[in-house]
């Protein structure tokens, strides 16, 4: 299926010179949402995942139902403050901004293997930060999906060695 008529482009948001690619339109289209799911479902079989993580919010949008059909748990990276119980955490650097991502201590055990979801690659910090929390806590990243990625901002560099499933490509 051919996502890309679902992806409506946002010139200047958040900030000028940021050509924001909205992923609601997709969402909004049961037929289009979830074949975006059914696909990375499938690529999630192939790697045998035990747990899905994806870091909010847009990444929940993914990896909830992927986690749902998978029959697998999900674990979700927040920004800093957002989770009651003992975290990890780690700073990392946005496409626009600087933040903190935090993960319970407690949700992968060491050798899970672990499928990251989030909408979109831009520069990667946000994977790369996400795959920092997951490893440190020993799970291993068998996979990561992604509906979008930016290449012109070379966010696959940070996801070298990692197995990487995107469904377009801008
Ligand atoms: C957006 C997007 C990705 C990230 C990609 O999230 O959902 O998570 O940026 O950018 P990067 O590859 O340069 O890190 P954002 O932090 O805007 O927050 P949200 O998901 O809560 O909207
Ligand atoms: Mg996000």
């Amino acid at each position: 299926m051919d996502y890309n008529e679902y992806i409506e482009i946002v010139k200047d948001y958040p900030k000028e010179g940021i050509s924001f690619k909205d992923i609601t339109p997709l969402m909004n289209d049961g037929v289009a949402y979830r074949s975006a799911v059914d696909e990375i479902v499938a690529y999630a079989k192939e790697k045998e995942i035990d747990i899905v993580v994806g870091p909010e919010a847009r990444g929940f949008i993914i990896g909830c139902p992927v986690s749902y059909a998978l029959g697998v748990g999900f674990a979700p990276v927040r920004k800093e403050g957002k989770l009651p119980r003992e975290v990890i955490k780690v700073n990392y650097g946005l496409e626009y901004g600087e933040n903190v991502l935090t993960i319970h201590k407690d949700a992968i055990k060491p050798g899970q293997r672990v499928l990251i979801t989030d909408d979109l690659l831009a520069t990667g910090g946000t994977i790369d930060a996400t795959i920092k929390l997951v490893e440190e806590l020993g799970g291993v990243v068998a996979g990561c999906a992604f509906l979008v990625e930016l290449t012109y901002l070379d966010g696959k560099d940070k996801l070298n060695g990692y197995d990487v499933l995107t469904l377009m490509r801008y």
